[in-house]
């Protein structure tokens, strides 16, 4: 007999869960600097509409997925088909979620493998151990095999326990400590001298910049990824919602939180970036653009906490903090979309899938460790920015074409009686149909033919 499903005990536990899967290092690495470079507010404004008006809708469809039919990415796909080819196709769908989100929870331990590294530097020079100071903050591959391997450990740990005792538990206590850090170090950044010159660069908008068509659709890509789209992460962690919540409320809060705190990581970053700027740290990079990604993480903000004198170890160690929670939260619920499938497919024991799968996925990790230069770009491109969302459309499509409207519709109703007469079941429903698989097949024509 399979266990009973997990499910979460309250709305705050589904909407720290989720919203930790949201945030991650794209909205703290990413966001704020690409909204810097182009058009700020413009940027942000234009960002803010695909977020609620495609990627939201998408969202939805997930979530609404998952709950109905209370099954991990394959099974839920099989179960809406209504025959045997479709099925097949629903199988293909989910196992290609399935091995998507293990190949990005891959590369994603490797670099919250640095975040951990750069936290206990902070540490180490807290009590003066400068040789380990040394070591934890030069980029080898033996420390990238263990900080990889570590924070798998600790993804594993947490999965382990369950949807209440690991994934509710610690979404709900990370995500508020979160959420505290980022304000403390935005309220502390912006009383430094050149932090209004980086709110200038995020807030005045330029509109010219913002509305390039390219712009456009490579926003849209990044919501898909900042909404962990299309990989059977929120199909899941909907399968774990309580039917008495109104889907569309809780899922619009979701999407609140991750684009409320991508604006705010935009407000510490910035400043940051410039009051670096004023103590002499090179901020732009070759092509003129602000340094993102990881040169901004490990080179760009320690050399700006090195100039603060004995503050820079307290703020580093808050802002490494930061960044290992918002991956944490996120790895968590990249783990759970293999467990899910393991423990209902084969009616596995949830700890020991955890272990394999966590062990395995720690292989394919120092794969990519020991053959960087290699595999690591090539496997973040093609799970982001291909499979990721052409699933995305699929999943859509499930939604919009294979499941029957009255169906959809039922399952909205369980937790929003009114959901009929609704602005929302007014527009949604044309969205998930016609609208988000065209805007997802643009930015994937435009990204494989262009
Ligand atoms: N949303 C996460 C981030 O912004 C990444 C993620 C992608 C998480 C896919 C789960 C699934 O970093």
């Amino acid at each position: 007999m399979a266990a009973a499903r997990g499910e979460f005990s309250s709305r705050f536990g589904f909407l720290m869960a989720a919203s930790g899967s949201a945030v991650g290092l794209g909205n703290i690495w990413g966001f704020p600097t690409n909204a810097a470079s182009n058009g700020g507010a413009a940027f942000l404004f234009i960002y803010l509409f695909l977020a609620f008006t495609l990627a939201y809708p998408a969202l939805m469809a997930e979530l609404i997925i998952g709950r109905h039919t209370r099954s991990n990415a394959v099974g839920a796909l099989r179960k809406l088909a209504p025959t045997p080819r479709v099925a097949k196709l629903g199988s293909v769908v989910g196992f290609a979620g399935i091995l998507t989100v293990t190949l990005i929870l891959s590369f994603y331990s490797i670099v919250s493998g640095w975040m951990l590294a750069w936290l206990l530097n902070s540490l180490a020079s807290i009590f003066g151990l400068d040789a380990v100071s040394s070591w934890l903050t030069t980029d080898a591959e033996s420390r990238n095999a263990i900080f990889s391997v570590v924070f798998m450990a600790l993804t594993v740990i947490v999965i382990r326990a369950g949807v209440r005792d690991g994934i509710e538990k610690w979404a709900s206590r990370l995500m508020p400590a979160l959420i505290v850090i980022l304000v403390l170090l935005i309220g502390y950044v912006l009383t430094l001298e050149g932090a209004m010159d980086g709110l200038r660069a995020y807030l005045v908008p330029d509109f010219s910049i913002a509305m390039q068509p390219g712009l456009i659709i490579s926003a849209l890509g990044q919501a898909f990824f900042s909404l962990s789209l299309g990989v059977g992460t929120m199909l899941i962690y909907g399968s774990y919602l309580s039917s008495k919540e109104n889907l569309p409320v809780v899922g619009s809060l979701v999407a609140l939180l991750d684009t409320g705190i991508a604006f705010l990581a935009g407000l510490l970053i910035l400043p940051a970036m410039y009051v670096a700027l004023a103590n002499g740290v090179e901020i732009f990079s070759a092509d003129g653009a602000l340094v993102a990604g990881p040169g901004l993480i490990v080179a760009v903000l320690p050399a700006l906490f090195d100039t603060m004198g004995s503050a820079g170890v307290f703020v580093a160690l808050a802002f490494f903090v930061l960044m290992t929670i918002a991956s944490l939260t996120s790895s968590i619920s990249m783990l759970e979309v293999p467990v899910a499938y393991v423990v209902e497919t084969y009616d596995a024991e949830r700890g020991k899938a955890t272990l394999m799968l966590g062990a395995g996925i720690a292989l394919i990790c120092l794969l990519i460790v020991y053959n960087f230069s290699t595999l690591f770009d090539l496997v973040v491109t093609i799970t982001t920015e291909y499979s990721q969302p052409l699933l995305g459309l699929f999943f859509t499509v499930f939604v919009g074409w294979v499941w029957k409207r009255n169906g959809v519709l039922e399952e909205l109703k369980k937790g929003y009686a009114g959901a009929e007469h609704s602005l929302f079941w007014k527009i949604w429903p044309l969205y998930i149909r016609f609208v988000c698989p065209i805007a997802i097949a643009a930015v994937y024509i435009q990204l494989v033919f262009f």
